[in-house]
């Protein structure tokens, strides 16, 4: 972080972000980009120049956090009414403070006590900046917040971007989009209270000749669990930029006297190694900074939920258990259908407690027997919901949210609590802390199988529509305590697939399952968009017995393995063969897992991954024939990342040649007809 008179920059490894006070005392963004040699080399603030009586200049300036004032007609950072109806901000430098890595800009409205802190932290390692936004009310009336975005990003100026994004729906999430930004905005945005399916709160911009290896890439992602929203406008002076934070769709907050509001933290970076750099910074970041245990590689895991679905007891479980613990399955996680009155998806949610007619002595049983083969317990919870047939929901029906004079909506036959509210906070904190307490579970699956309707928090203490955010908070609050009290737990973030993968909600989850969607081929798609902004130790993947017939299971093993491998079949119906086959690929995988889950990753082709560790030693490559065309029955891989002087032996491959030898052939590994193939690269060195 260097700083002169009122110029700043912040510097990481190998990029850099400047901005500074231009003459006339507007905040100028003035550079990002690749690192400079000398600090007197980044560009100064631009002048204010207006364009005819139709623009004003900050209209034509790229300001670091615009506010809605003024002749301002394209996306604003912030929007607020004051107490008197006043709708027009104006901020004006106050002070700034530096410190390590970081700087905070203190702005103040020119009339009213409001004050903007705008903080930016540079994460050097990982060519990333954070930043996000405080606003404070230091009078004695209450304003009104309509938008208060984290933060407005600037590329350079004057040359066309493609914007990259994830989107997708339900069993069919991440799908990768690139996309040329045109004169206007782009919108991309949650109203579903979570992150969803639809969207996912990460972005990249590049101009034009990027490719997965080289080229410039600006790209970030949003560390937020609700509603949100990226603007991503090109301006009618050649700029662009692009907004990123909480969704002011049906937004409103009510700021009272010496109350602050903070947003949550925008992530952007800067590389001029392709997409696959790109990448990697994230996955860097999300293991080493995010994650709430660190960068850990998973257990491989059984989950229940498409052999038994509901009907899970003591003794299904245990069956299925046994055939796991001889695949060499670590961890035995039970889904849905244990609960309280839970037989079907009409019943029981909200009553966190064993059914009594399917576990009558409790979860113990089953969890000593699951112990005595060697694995750990895991169990699917889904804290935020309750079906109006459940204990819960006859002792609170004014938990949920609803709105008094409308009929709730049902989504797979539940309504969602009003997380916002501390009651409903710490009946769910009781209720999941005594099942950890009573129980030794190592493993949670926190699931959220709907979205919103009927948004409405009867008897709001303020302003009712700050239940978007509140909502969110309670979440957080609750999530966070269990945490807390229980931190040798695992917490996977699922909402029914990848609903729910956001750099918030992986402050407290470990993992996130991806997708429902559990078919091979589909899953490919589906892991590369998440493999964009997540690292492949957070993305569980099961085998399960989609494609069963008609995948080979290598094949559909070789998918899983690519992130944290699971398996999800119903093993009563594999054949002795099929366990066997499993077994093999299972001890295979727990040998590379460290080199998958926490190595670098690289997409060589469309459906080619390689991993590498991160002394460059061992590696692992990935290669799927997903078509019946076998006009080309060969995947053609160039590996990346290796040390160009060490040699290398690929398996399978003849010779043993140097890094800088494989990385510059191109590779043939055989594949037929919907063939793939696995092989672990390991260095002499
Ligand atoms: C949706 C999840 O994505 C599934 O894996 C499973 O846990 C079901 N919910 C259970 O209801």
């Amino acid at each position: 972080m260097d700083t002169t008179e009122k110029y700043w920059v912040l510097q990481t490894a190998n990029s850099a972000y400047a901005f500074g006070l231009n003459q006339a005392g507007y905040l100028v963004h003035c550079y990002w980009g690749k690192k400079l040699p000398d600090l007197s080399h980044y560009p100064p603030p631009a002048e204010s120049l207006g364009w005819a009586s139709f623009n004003g200049p900050t209209q034509v300036l790229q300001e670091e956090y615009p506010a809605y004032g003024g002749m301002c007609y394209h996306e604003p950072c912030l929007k607020l009414t004051f107490a008197d109806g006043v709708r027009d901000v104006l901020l004006k430098f106050d002070s700034a403070r530096v410190l390590e890595n970081e700087v905070v800009i203190s702005l103040r409205d020119v009339y009213y006590p409001l004050r903007v802190e705008l903080h930016y932290r540079a994460h050097p390692d990982y060519d990333l900046i954070e930043r996000w936004t405080e606003v404070v009310n230091e009078g004695e009336d209450p304003i009104t917040l309509k938008r208060i975005f984290s933060a407005q990003w600037h590329v350079p100026a004057n040359q066309p971007y493609h914007l990259s994004h994830l989107t997708g729906r339900w069993n069919d999430e991440f799908q990768l989009v690139r996309e040329p930004l045109t004169a206007g905005t782009k919108i991309l945005e949650s109203r579903r209270i979570t992150s969803s399916h639809h969207h996912n709160p990460w972005f990249s911009l590049d101009a034009g000749q990027t490719t997965e290896t080289s080229g410039p890439v600006w790209f970030g992602a949003l560390a937020w669990s609700g509603n949100w929203k990226l603007a991503a406008e090109v301006t009618n002076f050649g700029t662009t930029r692009l907004s990123l934070g909480i969704n002011d769709w049906d937004f409103a907050w009510r700021l009272n006297s010496g109350e602050s509001f903070v947003t949550p933290s925008a992530f952007a970076g800067y590389t001029e190694g392709g997409y696959g750099a790109a990448s990697r910074n994230l996955h860097d970041f999300i293991r080493e900074q995010v994650l709430p245990h660190g960068p850990i590689s998973h257990k491989v895991l059984y989950n229940s939920w498409e052999a038994t679905f509901f009907n899970v007891d003591v003794e299904s479980q245990s069956r299925l258990a046994e055939i796991a613990a001889g695949l060499g399955v670590e961890l035995f996680v039970m889904d849905d259908g244990w609960f309280n009155g839970r037989n079907d998806d009409a019943t029981g949610l909200g009553d966190w407690w064993p059914d009594p007619i399917k576990f009558p002595q409790g979860l113990q049983p089953l969890i000593q027997q699951v112990n005595r083969l060697g694995m750990e317990f895991g169990l699917w919870v889904e804290p935020e919901m309750v079906n109006p047939d459940s204990d819960l929901y006859r002792a609170h029906p004014d938990w949920i949210l609803h709105f008094p004079t409308r009929k709730p909506t049902l989504g797979r036959n539940q309504c969602i609590l009003n997380m916002a509210r501390p009651v409903v906070q710490e009946y769910l904190i009781e209720k999941l802390d005594h099942l950890l307490t009573e129980n030794n579970i190592q493993f949670i699956k926190w699931d959220m199988n709907r979205n919103v309707s009927e948004p409405g928090w009867a008897d709001a203490p303020g302003e009712p529509r700050e239940v978007w955010v509140r909502y969110v908070q309670g979440l957080y609050r609750v999530w966070g305590e269990l945490r807390t009290r229980h931190p040798q737990v695992i917490w996977q973030s699922c909402s029914g697939g990848g609903g729910r993968a956001d750099l918030g909600i992986l402050r407290l989850a470990d993992q996130v399952w991806v997708s429902d969607n559990t078919h091979a081929r589909d899953r490919l798609a589906i892991q590369t968009g998440f493999s964009m902004a997540y690292p492949a130790n957070i993305m569980e993947a099961w085998v399960t017995d989609a494609d069963r017939g008609n995948l080979p299971l290598a094949f559909r093993f070789h998918v899983s393995m690519c992130g944290s491998l699971g398996v999800g079949g119903n093993l009563l119906e594999w054949s002795e063969e099929e366990r066997r086959e499993a077994a093999d690929w299972i001890a295979r995988y727990k040998k590379v897992r460290d080199v998958i889950q926490l190595g670098d990753l690289f997409r060589l082709a469309p459906g080619v991954i390689q991993y590498l560790s991160k002394d460059q030693k061992r590696g692992v490559v990935f290669a799927f024939q997903t078509s019946k065309d076998q006009s080309d029955a060969a995947a053609k891989i160039q590996l990346q990342g290796l040390h160009p002087d060490w040699t290398y032996e690929v398996e399978g491959l003849a010779g043993n040649h140097p890094g800088s030898f494989w990385m510059s052939r191109v590779l043939e590994l055989p594949l037929g007809e919907f063939e793939s193939t696995m092989r672990e690269i390991q260095a002499f060195h």
